[in-house]
């Protein structure tokens, strides 16, 4: 079994910079692979396989048995909490998720932690799996990623009902009644610091907080929803983890992922495709960075795929850095643009 030390992902987020920079693709797992196909149309729906740990360990294990990642992301959702906390969530084929919405206080579900755990059992036990397969496999030097969702974007998903444009709903009942709200958000924070522990007492090494729509609110409610419930997370897991790296993610912040970073403290920073390299430079004096390949570039490859990833380098990876997608792989990208990527990385 290799040390802690070994492993370069984990070195990178401790600030140790690398001439070849360590590397893993928001949703690696995914349809744009035969073989998570393949696993996905012997489970049935998403959420079956999502429970099911021996076939979320193998379909989470895939992308690194093909393209060598320095970490492997935990194959789950950000939408378990919301079903945990007893919740009604569908994925139907082709539409997204939904659940039921929730629009007032009188709404919002109560803690149950029995069941919360009980529900989200099966998904440490993929943890627990995952690590077999490193030791089995010979991977001791790869990192397990664990993951949430945070409170303001699962909360998107939870008063829209499902997927939206321009989050009337949930914007609106933040503005219009922030005390009531702030209910739904002090809940999805407790129910995210609970998860997260039991992600990391299973085995999970480092864990990122995805906040894909942190980009549409402004300064103030960006203040309240987004960094607030952050600073509670992660001084949380500090205090009963303090060796457990944090990512966040908060997509679409543009200049305010300078605030984001200074104010919650996060050991890593993820990046979208619209901040500019040489912009991000100046977030490495405070955090790793990660990111930022637009997908569509991975996806359409070329010349054009090639001169995005110089630029990234030659911008990012003189600092502590770690490559990736700036927002999750394109269930269309062809394989070989994914392997370009990787000898490009690794040559
Ligand atoms: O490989 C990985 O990155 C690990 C697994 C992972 C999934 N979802 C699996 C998944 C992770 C980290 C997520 C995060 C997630 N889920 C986010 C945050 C990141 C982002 O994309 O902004 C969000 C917003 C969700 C919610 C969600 N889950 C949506 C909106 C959808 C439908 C859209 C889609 O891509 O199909 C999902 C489904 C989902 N989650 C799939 C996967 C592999 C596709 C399901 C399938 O196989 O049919």
């Amino acid at each position: 079994m290799k040390d802690k030390q070994d492993k370069i992902f984990l070195q990178a987020l401790q600030g140790k910079t690398f001439k070849r920079p360590p590397f893993w693709m928001m949703r690696q797992a995914g349809r744009y692979l035969p073989e998570y196909q393949a696993v996905r149309a012997r489970t049935g729906g998403f959420l079956n396989l999502v429970y099911n740990s021996e076939m979320a360990a193998e379909v989470t294990m895939q992308p690194l048995r093909r393209f060598d990642m320095d970490a492997a992301i935990l194959f789950s959702d950000i939408l378990v909490v919301p079903h945990a906390l007893g919740l009604d969530l569908k994925f139907a084929e082709g539409e997204g998720p939904t659940l039921p919405p929730i629009r007032d206080v009188a709404s919002v579900p109560e803690f149950h932690q029995g069941r919360f755990d009980e529900t989200l059992s099966p998904i440490y036990e993929t943890i627990r799996q995952i690590h077999r397969a490193f030791n089995a496999e010979d991977m001791t030097d790869k990192t397990l990623i664990g993951f949430a969702g945070a409170p303001w974007t699962v909360a998107c998903y939870m008063v829209e009902g499902r997927g939206s444009r321009d989050f009337l709903h949930v914007k609106g009942w933040a503005y219009r009644d922030p005390d009531g709200f702030s209910r739904l958000i002090e809940l999805l924070t407790q129910a995210t610091i609970r998860y997260l522990d039991g992600q990391i007492r299973a085995g999970a090494e480092a864990v990122q907080l995805f906040d894909s729509w942190a980009g549409v609110l402004d300064d103030r409610h960006f203040q309240s929803w987004v960094i607030e419930p952050t600073i509670t997370i992660i001084e949380a897991i500090r205090k009963t983890h303090p060796e457990i790296p944090v990512i966040g993610f908060p997509r679409g912040a543009g200049p305010k992922y300078v605030d984001y970073v200074a104010q919650t403290g996060v050991d890593g920073i993820s990046i979208d495709p619209n901040i500019p390299p040489e912009w991000a430079t100046a977030l490495q004096k405070k955090a790793t960075v990660q990111g930022n390949l637009d997908p569509v570039c991975l996806l359409q490859g070329g010349a054009e795929l090639d001169y995005a990833i110089d630029h990234i380098l030659t911008h990012l990876a003189s600092g502590p850095y770690i490559f990736n997608l700036g927002h999750g792989i394109h269930k269309d990208t062809p394989i070989s643009h994914v392997e370009r990527l990787v000898a490009r990385l690794r040559g």
